[in-house]
């Protein structure tokens, strides 16, 4: 696997593999790999001739107040999986790599869709993460690039940009990776204490009542969402962002349930922000 620093060495590297016709995947992450990220690679290497995998910790979509500093990072771990895993090429940059000291321009989507869910409380993060992932593209020049579902605000607004901004790059989302019990994978499950580490498996089961309610014939996205909230809130360290229901593509509020909405949560653990969600299949929940 190539360990590349610099845009010129991804560009170079980009460059012959494309002049022999390889097709090229990207999987932006963060870093601090888990089986998640793992389940991106594996798609990637199934569906791209060569894969680059970027692990950087975006300074611009954290907001004052967040966990920029302490977000966790071990790139010699991430580098043993994504070896595993069959990828070609990390991309590692440093912080100046990326940016210049003064940022003029950014890459932002100016409907509501980075307002309403996470973005009422996180005002900067899609700005942030329209504006690097737009770089990485630039960069690495992807046929294809893979997300994860469980990020689904990200996701929606990335196929948005990738529309509104012709970038002729296939975005393929892929499906929710949860651990045994039910806990979807984060980098910020680290974070969590044994005791919140229970607690947060509110978020699944909340999913997993939203689904059958929905199976069960119930569409009204009011109820739907009260009770998954009243589930929420019988765990004391639960503190309730949102849970809410929207249309999967617009992210505008909706009522009543139909296929392909998104039911997502964000629920303070302690002191750990966690999101979940499920797209709604009217025949299975
Ligand atoms: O989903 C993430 O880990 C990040 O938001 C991304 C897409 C890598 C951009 O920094």
């Amino acid at each position: 696997m190539i360990k590349a620093n610099t845009v010129s060495q991804v560009r170079e590297q980009v460059k012959k593999w494309k002049k022999e016709g390889l097709s090229v995947g990207l999987v932006p992450t963060m870093g601090y790999l888990h089986k998640g990220h793992a389940s991106l690679v594996d798609e990637a290497v199934r569906q791209c001739d060569k894969v680059v995998v970027s692990d950087f910790v975006n300074p611009t979509q954290f907001g004052p107040g967040e966990d920029l500093e302490t977000y966790p990072r071990d790139f010699e771990h991430d580098c043993a999986l994504l070896e595993a895993h069959g990828c070609h090429m990390v991309f590692h940059p440093d912080v100046s790599e990326m940016y210049t000291e003064e940022i003029a321009t950014y890459v932002e989507n100016i409907s509501d869709m980075p307002k309403t869910l996470c973005g009422k409380t996180r005002p900067i993060h899609f700005r942030g993460v329209c504006t690097v992932v737009s770089k990485l593209f630039n960069i690495v020049t992807p046929d294809k690039a893979f997300f994860g579902m469980k990020d689904a605000q990200q996701l929606a607004i990335i196929r948005k940009m990738v529309t509104d901004l012709s970038f002729g790059i296939e975005i393929v989302g892929c499906p929710i990776v949860r651990e045994d019990d039910g806990l979807a994978m984060s980098s910020r499950n680290t974070y969590l204490s044994a005791e919140e580490r229970k607690q947060a498996l509110v978020l699944s089961r909340a999913v997993k009542l939203g689904q059958e309610l929905i199976a069960k014939g119930e569409h009204d996205a009011d109820k739907i969402t009260s009770e998954m909230k009243a589930l929420i809130t019988e765990m004391p360290l639960a503190k309730i962002d949102y849970v809410s229901a929207v249309d999967g593509t617009s992210l505008k509020d909706t009522k009543t349930l139909k296929n392909g909405d998104l039911v997502a949560m964000a629920v303070y653990i302690g002191k750990t922000r966690l999101i979940d969600n499920f797209t709604v299949n009217c025949d299975k929940g």
